[in-house]
């Protein structure tokens, strides 16, 4: 009998854990025959839904699920958790920006951040979902120096996914032959999808959709995307947010294929001329449970570009919440 997995999500009471928790108790992550005890964290105000939650978790007698802990205590949810998904944060309303929510969420990842050091696994895995995504990583690293900063990434796999799923949709091709899209960058409309590189069923993507429509109008539809959603229903993605804060902690600890890589918002070594320290997309293959950058690819000027005003707006979102990184 393996011993269970200790996962821990933040704003468990919210729309994203909804469509998340249940999948994870299903055995989605790491297999059916992996047992997990659910960490779940909310706010005072929210423990009586949570209970709700908590009983419907039970009500699934998931084979994998081997408790569920609901609490409001950070380094309860925290206690040596192997895996956690900070996904609670206040999303955007219809006029936002997911920036404009960096002093309503940002307290959050620097107090999440300290728990994390003091009640989690040295050798944790953190996701960060709650927006502005990239730099709420950047808080929770700097508020959790006994970790290391390859223990946290931000989610810019919605982006990747929804690229894959645009290319799909635009040629008619299965989801699963698309290969090699980038997402550099934060987690906004500044976000660059880089198709140059991407290849449908072993060709070239570029070549089958068009400079001219990816240029002219996939980029921004990719960067408006989230606004496009939220416009739509009302609330922010929710089901779309779980599947990729599935897939990304999965592939996490899996590893990419070995024909491709995945984009995940990383702590900055200076690749790529991006100012280290910054949290930011890359293109990254993942072995073992370790992600490297992808190296080597060509960046041309329009490329370059688009990762100058990308990085320029992330040391923006730095700035502004530099009390919180001292
Ligand atoms: P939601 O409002 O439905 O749920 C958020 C939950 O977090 C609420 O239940 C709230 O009580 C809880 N919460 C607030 N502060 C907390 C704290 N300190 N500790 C624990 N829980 C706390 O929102 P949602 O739709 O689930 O979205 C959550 C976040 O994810 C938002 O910031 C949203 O913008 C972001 N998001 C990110 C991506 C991405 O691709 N990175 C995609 C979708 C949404
Ligand atoms: C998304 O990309 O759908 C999320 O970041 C939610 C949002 O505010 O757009």
């Amino acid at each position: 009998m393996k011993n269970p997995i200790q996962v821990a999500v933040t704003g468990a009471a919210g729309q994203i854990s909804y469509s998340l928790l249940f999948r994870l108790a299903a055995g989605e992550l790491l297999g059916p025959e992996q047992p997990i005890v659910l960490r779940l964290l909310e706010t005072p105000e929210a423990l009586g839904l949570l209970d709700g939650i908590r009983m419907e978790l039970e009500d699934c007698a998931a084979g994998s699920l081997r408790g569920v802990v609901a609490t409001s205590d950070p380094e309860t949810a925290f206690d040596r958790a192997d895996l956690v998904f900070l996904v609670g944060a206040s999303p955007r309303r219809p006029g936002m920006e997911r920036k404009d929510l960096l002093q309503t969420n940002a307290e959050i990842f620097s107090v999440q951040g300290r728990a994390l050091a003091s009640a989690a696994q040295p050798s944790v895995k953190v996701l960060v979902v709650g927006n502005p995504a990239n730099t709420n990583a950047r808080i929770a690293i700097a508020n959790a120096p006994s970790l290391d900063p390859r223990q946290f990434s931000a989610m810019t796999r919605l982006d990747h996914n929804r690229a894959v799923g645009m290319l799909a949709a635009r040629t008619g091709a299965s989801p699963g032959d698309v290969r090699k899209v980038v997402i550099w960058g934060n987690h906004s409309t500044t976000q660059y999808p880089d198709l140059r590189f991407a290849t449908i069923a072993g060709e070239s993507a570029l070549s089958k959709v068009g400079r001219a429509w990816y240029e002219q109008h996939c980029i921004a539809a990719l960067q408006e995307r989230g606004a496009e959603v939220l416009k739509a229903r009302g609330k922010s993605s929710a089901a779309s947010a779980a599947h990729a804060a599935l897939g990304a902690m999965r592939t996490w600890v899996e590893g990419t294929p070995s024909d491709d890589w995945t984009s995940m918002a990383v702590f900055s070594d200076g690749s790529y001329g991006v100012e280290p320290g910054l949290v930011f997309s890359y293109p990254v293959e993942v072995r073992g449970g370790q992600w490297q950058i992808v190296q080597g690819l060509d960046i041309d000027d329009f490329s370059r570009e688009r990762l100058r005003l990308t990085e320029a707006e992330l040391a923006a979102e730095r700035d502004l919440i530099r009390h919180l990184i001292h």
